[in-house]
């Protein structure tokens, strides 16, 4: 008898805590259950660099407190415009506990990595080391306090040479450089990391970033710059001379590659609806994103012409090794699962906000 009202006790305890937390749920129009006095963080790594300050303004807009890590090899503290910066490196044995511990941090967007193919052929071993051993060193914090939710920034590197356009995520994985292999060994230990954990993905294997903030306040800013379209405006500045086209006898209308580019805010929002995703309790998911539309390499001197008013000129110069002629991802996955519409798919729009 005692053993019976003991266990109703229990029963009825728990009840009204459920309902105070659903109440609390539904006054917050959020899907989380959020721990009185504390403010529950999102982790944003590589957040000072080019898609890491974009995304976090948009969650800065959202509300949402966010705590951005970067060690500034790459990133511009300028770049940071809300949040709680640490600068400090991933593989720094201080790191994790000092932002972990000083933080309710409940999930994580890692986009901090080294991410140049060319000098990842050159130089295999800083990409072994900084995208595994960081990405390691994350993982094991993120296990030891608790964190269920990460969005990690793929890329569709992890394909290789397609097997179909718009390359699909049931398209097989094999890359062709040690870049695209750091990241698909990622996402391969995340699986396991999943299933003895109980932590959750979201993998977002995207194209080409491009673009600026509409503000106007932040951009793109790599150095040295290998990405088309900040290259073409330089050349429209004067910067350069001219815009090198690797190779005009491919297989394609005008000869010159085919590449997908998506705008940076627009790929920003989809971290936010992975996240979205996640809360609402999905489970561990893979996403291309791009914008679905091919422009070759000419289109976007011949738009950037339009756009700048300058006369670009560009050259010819040969073929590079492993550039296959055209790379589009289909996005229809997280288009019908996410509801993710890219806002900005016009290309013209896309170099404006760069120029
Ligand atoms: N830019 C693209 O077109 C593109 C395409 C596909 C995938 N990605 C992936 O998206 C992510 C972000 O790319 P991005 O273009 O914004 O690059 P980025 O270099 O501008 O940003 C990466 C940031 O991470 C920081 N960082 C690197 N290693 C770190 C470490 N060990 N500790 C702390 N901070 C560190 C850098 O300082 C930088 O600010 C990368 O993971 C990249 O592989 C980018």
């Amino acid at each position: 008898m005692v053993h019976l009202v003991a266990k109703g006790t229990v029963l009825w305890l728990y009840m009204v805590w459920s309902w105070g937390n659903i109440k609390r749920v539904l006054k917050q129009g959020t899907v989380f259950i959020r721990q009185e006095g504390k403010t529950m963080s999102i982790l944003v790594t590589g957040g000072a660099g080019y898609i890491g300050s974009h995304t976090a303004i948009e969650l800065l807009e959202a509300n949402e407190d966010v705590i951005i890590v970067d060690n500034l090899q790459n990133g511009h503290k300028g770049a940071v415009k809300g949040g709680k910066f640490y600068q400090c490196d991933l593989r720094d044995e201080a790191f994790p506990d000092s932002i972990f511990g000083e933080n309710e941090i409940e999930e994580v967007i890692h986009f901090a990595a080294d991410s140049l193919v060319g000098e990842s052929v050159q130089d295999p071993l800083k990409y072994y080391n900084n995208n595994m051993v960081s990405t390691l060193r994350l993982l094991g914090k993120i296990k030891e306090y608790g964190v269920k939710r990460l969005v990690y920034s793929s890329t569709t590197a992890t394909y290789g040479e397609p097997e179909n356009i718009p390359i699909l995520e049931t398209d097989g994985t094999v890359p062709t450089n040690p870049y695209g292999e750091t990241k698909l060994a990622v996402e391969k230990a995340l699986k396991w990391v999943d299933v003895a954990y109980g932590i959750k993905y979201v993998f977002l294997r995207y194209f080409n970033a491009a673009g600026a903030h509409i503000s106007g306040e932040i951009g793109e800013d790599h150095r040295p710059e290998t990405h088309l379209i900040p290259i073409v405006l330089e050349a429209a500045l004067g910067k350069r001379n001219s815009v090198e086209i690797y190779g005009d006898d491919y297989e394609t209308p005008d000869g010159s590659c085919i590449r997908d580019y998506i705008h940076v805010t627009d790929l920003a929002v989809a971290h936010i609806l992975a996240l979205k995703s996640l809360r609402e309790g999905s489970g561990s998911k893979i996403y291309n994103l791009g914008n679905g539309k091919g422009f070759s390499v000419k289109e976007v001197v011949r738009i950037a012409r339009e756009v700048t008013g300058v006369n670009i000129k560009e050259t010819i110069a040969p073929r590079r090794a492993g550039d296959p002629a055209v790379l589009v991802a289909s996005s229809e996955k997280i288009r019908s699962e996410l509801k993710w519409e890219p806002k900005y798919d016009d290309l013209a729009v896309i170099i404006d906000t760069a120029w």
